[in-house]
C-alpha cells in the first residue's frame, strides 16, 4: 500500500479528552485474550473528576510510534497496545504514518482508578480524529474496547454497559434520581499497581478455582445492578455493587500466586463506609484492581463521605467526582 497522508478533511493532528470510569458491576476475565473480549458483562459510572487528554499527531517524519505518557517517553516494550489501536485506524484510514502520542491523566496512573479506560477511550477518538477516520461512538468504543474493556465504557457518558462477548459498549438511561450519585475515592497509595490487568486476569482464570463460580455469578450480579440503576433503586444498587466486587476480589484472593490488591488504609476505608452506612448515611464502597476505595454516594452526602474518608489513616487524598461526559475532540490550548 502506498504511503499516504491523512485525508483533506483530517490534520493529522488531534487532540481529544476522556474520563475514567468506575465499574458499578464488574468486568474480570477475558472470553478471548487476541479479540480481547470480555468473559461477564459490566455497567460503569463515568467519572468527571479523573480525565485524561491525549494527543495524536502522525508524523510523516516519525520512523515509529511514540507514547509520551505524563511527560515521560515509554519504552517500545510498554507501547504495545497503543501500536495496536493506532495499526487498526492506519488500517482503516489507509495511511501508514507512524503516530506521536502525548497523553497526561490528572490522577495517579496504573494504580486502580481505571487510567486505561480514560486513556484507551482518547486515544481512540483523538487517534481516528487525527487519520479522517469517521467512526460512530459505538465504533470508536468497538477501538477503544480492542486495547482495554473498560474504555469501551469511557466512550459514554453517564453510565455505560458492555455484554459479555460483545466488542462494544451502549449507554444506558438512567431516572434523574440516578444523576444525584457521586463517587468519592479515597486514594491509599499513589505508586503503580504490581500486576496489570491482563496478566492478573490471565492468572485468575488460570488458577483461581472460584473463576468459574465468578464467570457464573456476575452476570446475575449484574442484572441486579442494572435492573437497580434503571429502577431508580439507589440502596438495592449500592448492595449490588458491593456484591458485584466483593465476587471479583474473592476470586481473586484465590488465585495462586494470590492477588491481593488491598493494604491496611483499604480495608479501613472500607470499614469507614460499613459505619457511615449504619448510622444512616447512603453509602456503598467499590474497588478495583488496585488499593483505592470508591464510595458510591448522592451529591448532598458527598462533603460528608469525604470528610470522613479523608480522617481514615493512611488515606492520602480524597477526589470528589460527579457523573463524566463521554470522551470527545478538544482544540489544541
Ligand atoms: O479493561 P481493563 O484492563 O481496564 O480492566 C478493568 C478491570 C476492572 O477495573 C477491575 C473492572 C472493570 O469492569 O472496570
Amino acid at each position: 500500500m502506498p504511503s499516504v497522508t491523512p485525508s483533506a478533511a483530517a490534520s493529522g493532528t488531534s487532540r481529544a479528552l476522556a474520563h475514567s470510569n468506575i465499574a458499578l458491576a464488574k468486568y474480570w476475565g477475558k472470553r478471548d485474550v487476541t479479540l480481547n473480549l470480555p468473559d461477564v458483562p459490566s455497567l460503569s459510572m463515568t467519572l468527571s473528576a479523573l480525565t485524561t487528554v491525549t494527543r495524536v499527531e502522525f508524523d510523516p517524519s516519525a520512523t515509529r510510534d511514540e507514547l509520551v505518557l505524563n511527560g515521560k517517553l515509554q519504552e517500545p516494550a510498554a507501547c504495545a497496545k497503543v501500536v495496536a489501536l493506532l495499526d487498526r485506524v492506519r488500517a482503516g484510514a489507509g495511511l501508514q504514518l507512524r503516530a506521536r502520542v502525548e497523553s497526561q491523566n490528572d490522577f495517579p496512573t496504573a494504580s486502580g482508578l481505571a487510567s486505561s479506560a480514560s486513556g484507551f477511550a482518547a486515544l481512540a477518538v483523538a487517534a481516528s480524529a487525527a487519520a479522517g477516520w469517521g467512526r460512530n461512538p459505538a465504533e470508536l468504543s468497538d477501538l477503544a474496547r480492542s486495547a482495554s474493556v473498560s474504555a469501551a465504557r469511557s466512550i459514554f457518558g453517564g453510565f455505560a454497559a458492555i455484554e459479555a462477548g460483545c466488542s462494544s459498549a451502549r449507554p444506558l438511561e438512567v431516572p434523574a434520581a440516578a444523576s444525584e450519585l457521586m463517587m468519592v475515592v479515597a486514594v491509599t497509595d499513589p505508586g503503580p499497581k504490581p500486576v496489570g490487568s491482563t496478566s492478573a486476569m490471565q492468572l485468575t482464570q488460570g488458577s483461581s478455582p472460584y473463576y468459574a463460580s465468578f464467570r457464573d455469578s456476575a452476570p446475575l450480579a449484574y442484572q441486579e445492578v442494572r435492573a437497580a440503576l434503571l429502577g431508580g433503586d439507589l440502596e438495592r444498587l449500592g448492595d449490588a455493587m458491593e456484591h458485584s466486587t466483593l465476587l471479583m476480589h474473592a476470586c481473586m484472593l484465590a488465585a495462586r500466586p494470590a492477588l491481593l490488591y488491598w493494604n491496611a488504609a483499604t480495608v479501613a476505608a472500607l470499614q469507614c463506609v460499613r459505619e457511615l452506612r449504619r448510622d444512616g448515611t447512603f453509602v456503598y464502597f467499590t474497588i478495583d484492581a488496585g488499593p483505592h476505595v470508591k464510595a458510591l454516594t448522592t451529591r448532598a452526602l458527598s462533603e460528608r463521605v469525604s470528610a470522613a474518608l479523608q480522617a481514615v489513616p493512611g488515606v492520602q487524598r480524597v477526589i470528589t467526582s460527579g457523573i463524566g461526559d463521554g470522551a470527545r475532540v478538544v482544540s489544541e490550548p
